[in-house]
This record gives C-alpha cells, sequence and structure tokens, in this order.
C-alpha cells in the first residue's frame, strides 16, 4: 500500500486523512472572485485560520487595497482579526473605491508594478507553509502598471487559485468563464461559496448541482461578523482538506439537494 504525500502530510498536520482524502494545497494561493464583494476576504480569512490551526505558517499579501478613504476596514486588516496568521501585508494602497490601476491614476501614484508584486510574493512565500494572496474585485481587473491582473500573478507564481463564488442567480457563468480564463493558462482552480444561506432557495440549491469547477469549501453567510475566537473555531467545517478543513463536498451538495 502507497501513501500518497498528501495524505503524510495531513497526517503530520493531525487533520486526520487517509488515503482517499485529497491533499492540503501548500505554496502560494491566489484568493480571486467572480466579482468584488463576493467574500474573497471571508474565504482568505477561513483559510488562513483553517492552515493557522494546522499548525502551518502562513501569510496574506493584499496587493493593491483601494477605497482607504471611505473609512472600510483593510482586507489585511480583517484577516489579521479574524484569522491571526503569522504575516499579513499589504503592498499598496489607494485612497478611491476603483480598481487598483484606476485608483493610482486618479491618485497620481505609481501602481504596483507585476515584478514588484512577484518578488515580494517569493521573497514572503519563503519563509511561510502556505502563502495567501487576495486580489481585488475579480480576476481580469488590472491590478497595476500595464495593467497586469490576479490571473498573470497566479500564472507568473506558479499558484493555485481559489475562485471565490456567489450562491445565488448570475453565479453559474461568472464562475465558469472565470474558471475557463484561468484553465486558459494552465492555473489550478478550486471554487468556494463565498456566502451560503441559513436558508437556501430553489436557485442556490440548484446552483450547487450545475456550478462549474471543483467545489472545496462553502462559508456560512454571517461567518464574517461572528466573534475571532468563534470564526476560528469553525473555519475548518468550511473548507475541504485542500484548504485544511473538513468540509465534505458532496455530502453537502447532496444534503442541499
Ligand atoms: N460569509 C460571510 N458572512 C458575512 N458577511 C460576509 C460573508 N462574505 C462576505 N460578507 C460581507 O460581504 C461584503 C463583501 O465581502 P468581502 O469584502 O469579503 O468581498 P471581497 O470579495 O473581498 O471584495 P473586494 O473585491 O472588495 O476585496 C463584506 O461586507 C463582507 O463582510
Ligand atoms: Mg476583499
Amino acid at each position: 500500500m502507497t501513501t500518497s504525500p498528501g495524505s503524510e502530510l495531513g497526517t503530520a498536520l493531525g487533520l486526520g486523512f487517509s488515503e482517499e482524502l485529497p491533499a492540503p494545497i501548500v505554496g502560494t494561493v491566489v484568493i480571486t472572485g467572480t466579482d468584488t464583494g463576493v467574500g474573497k476576504t471571508i474565504v482568505t480569512a477561513a483559510i488562513a485560520a483553517a492552515a493557522t490551526a494546522a499548525g502551518q505558517r502562513v501569510a496574506v499579501i493584499k496587493p493593491a487595497q483601494t477605497g482607504t478613504a471611505d473609512g472600510d476596514e483593510p482586507d489585511a486588516v480583517t484577516v489579521a482579526r479574524l484569522a491571526e496568521p503569522a504575516t499579513t501585508r499589504t503592498l499598496a494602497s489607494f485612497p478611491d473605491p476603483l480598481a487598483p490601476l484606476a485608483a493610482a491614476r486618479v491618485a497620481g501614484e505609481d501602481p504596483l508594478t507585476a515584478v514588484m508584486a512577484q518578488l515580494t510574493a517569493r521573497s514572503i512565500a519563503e519563509d511561510h507553509d502556505l502563502t495567501l494572496i487576495e486580489g481585488a474585485g475579480g480576476l481580469l481587473v488590472p491590478l497595476g502598471e500595464g495593467g497586469w491582473t490576479a490571473l498573470d500573478l497566479a500564472a507568473a507564481l506558479g499558484a493555485t487559485a481559489v475562485v471565490v463564488a456567489r450562491a445565488g442567480l448570475g453565479t453559474l457563468n461568472h464562475t465558469a468563464l472565470t474558471l475557463e480564463a484561468l484553465a486558459r493558462r494552465d492555473v489550478p482552480a478550486v471554487v468556494v461559496i463565498g456566502a451560503w444561506p441559513a436558508e437556501p432557495q430553489l436557485v442556490h440549491r440548484t446552483n450547487l448541482q450545475d456550478l462549474a469547477g471543483d467545489l472545496a469549501g462553502a462559508i456560512p453567510d454571517g461567518a464574517g461578523v461572528m466573534p475571532p475566537p468563534l470564526f476560528r473555531r469553525e473555519a475548518g467545517h468550511w473548507l475541504d482538506p485542500r484548504l485544511y478543513g473538513r468540509f465534505d463536498p458532496v455530502a453537502f451538495c447532496s444534503r442541499s439537494r
């Protein structure tokens, strides 16, 4: 009987993996989404919390934060508060709530270069087990100089992508389009639902059956406002073993039929 590297790592992490369970994703993961406001930050925090609880040294990078003038909590601060990973870092911030390249232009500031984003991510990844990079908006939003995107960054870093998707109407098309764009650049991807309603309606249940890609988690709606210690305790229930949790996508989909 042979054991997969995943089962060995799973056992070492105390996740109780058997051979059949998929390996936890290590290295660099780009958290992208089908749109802005889909729950990327909450999903990033949940993965960071579950991996940290499994003994991993986790870094979270937000390459470009916009809308800082609105007084909203920056995404890296939300993740630090909810998940307490080893490291959180924001590389560039701009006041207006716009896509990062536009926000830099409007502010008259230099946008973040792709080279700087890649160098920083590689350097941070060297002394962490898992490095999570949260994009801004959806996959093809221009993040910096020359219009580089989260897709370009994921491809350059050889990262895996987590596509955060909505639960409701419209998600089938947006999720399929996002996964197609990732596949064209050979970026492996899993899907996590950003906010699964407490009382799923017909549209949510049918979407689950037809959603493209490989479902690796579903965060309950309301998770973002949980007290952080509760959030950290619960995070492992929302994510499957690839994302350091105990969520079972097959059981979840059949329960939700
Ligand atoms: N599971 C959840 N529980 C509670 N609130 C949530 C959940 N997911 C998302 N939200 C809320 O929805 C809003 C948008 O979520 P979030 O900020 O995570 O989106 P995002 O995809 O990170 O957007 P951005 O592109 O601005 O980074 C926030 O107010 C957040 O608190
Ligand atoms: Mg966010």
